[in-house]
């Protein structure tokens, strides 16, 4: 924009990308979930049995709230290890709310599970992926999700994002719908490879998403931005400073 051409500047139209990549908290606490997703930038929640374990509260109750406090898919695993009664527990699951994502591990049993949920209509996450062959079954069986775990695998001297970059490749070359949702994550940097790999959603621990917000230079500018500031008198929202 040229100087002094501002009466016939049109700012530029944003839109948000529904095809950006998806922020998820990995998390039971209700409480933490309320600040971040205050954010506006928490796509869903992901939730497991040793989270429930660590809240302490039933099952049912804390994922209704989950439900209630984010809009897009809340997953809650079974936790029944064979397929009929997976299958049960997926269906009570459901009927919580309707974002929630009934998470199932990627078993034998657990594919069963995941192919007779979905063709249900329900969304389903199959969780504990560890190989590119184990995503393309759950995507095969049907997964609305696939959970690969990047944090465990690198804990066992594997490369983690090097799965999501396979399971990427499979799913683009066969047109697979199911979304690649990269967990067990420990980093701000597993967030930035995971989004560099295709991933199309990240399931992120509330203490790494705060650190996806933070940096140190950031603080350091904000805090010589302001004592400038300071020194200059003046209040944007005093409307004096617009008279002059
Ligand atoms: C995701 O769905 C899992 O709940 C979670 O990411 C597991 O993370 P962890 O390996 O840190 O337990």
């Amino acid at each position: 924009m040229a100087a002094g051409n501002a009466a016939s500047y049109e700012a530029p139209h944003f839109s948000f990308r529904e095809a950006a990549v998806q922020l998820f908290l990995d998390t039971t606490d209700t409480a933490v979930l309320e600040e971040l997703a205050a954010t506006g930038l928490v796509d869903g929640v992901t939730t497991n049995p040793s989270l429930i374990a660590k809240s302490g509260r039933p099952m049912l109750e804390v994922i209704a709230e989950i439900c209630a406090l984010v809009e897009g898919p809340v997953s809650a695993e079974v936790a029944a290890t064979d397929a009929e009664t997976m299958i049960r527990e997926g269906e009570r699951l459901a009927q919580i709310a309707p974002n929630v994502t009934v998470k199932v591990p990627l078993t034998f049993d657990g594919l069963q599970a995941t192919r007779a949920l979905s063709r249900q209509g329900t969304m389903v996450n199959v969780t504990l992926c560890f190989t590119a062959v184990q995503a393309l079954l759950a995507a095969k069986a049907g997964a609305t999700f696939v959970s690969p775990f990047i944090g465990r695998l690198d804990d066992m001297g594997f490369d983690g994002m090097r799965l999501i970059d396979e399971i990427r490749t499979i799913y683009d070359q066969y047109d697979f719908d199911t979304e690649i949702l990269a967990a067990s994550i420990r980093t701000p940097d597993h967030v930035k490879a995971a989004a560099i790999a295709g991933a199309d959603c990240a399931t992120i621990p509330p203490e790494v998403f705060r650190r996806l917000i933070q940096h140190p230079l950031t603080d350091k500018g904000l805090e010589q931005f302001t004592a400038d500031w300071a020194g200059t008198g003046q209040s944007i929202l005093d409307a004096r400073a617009f008279d002059a």
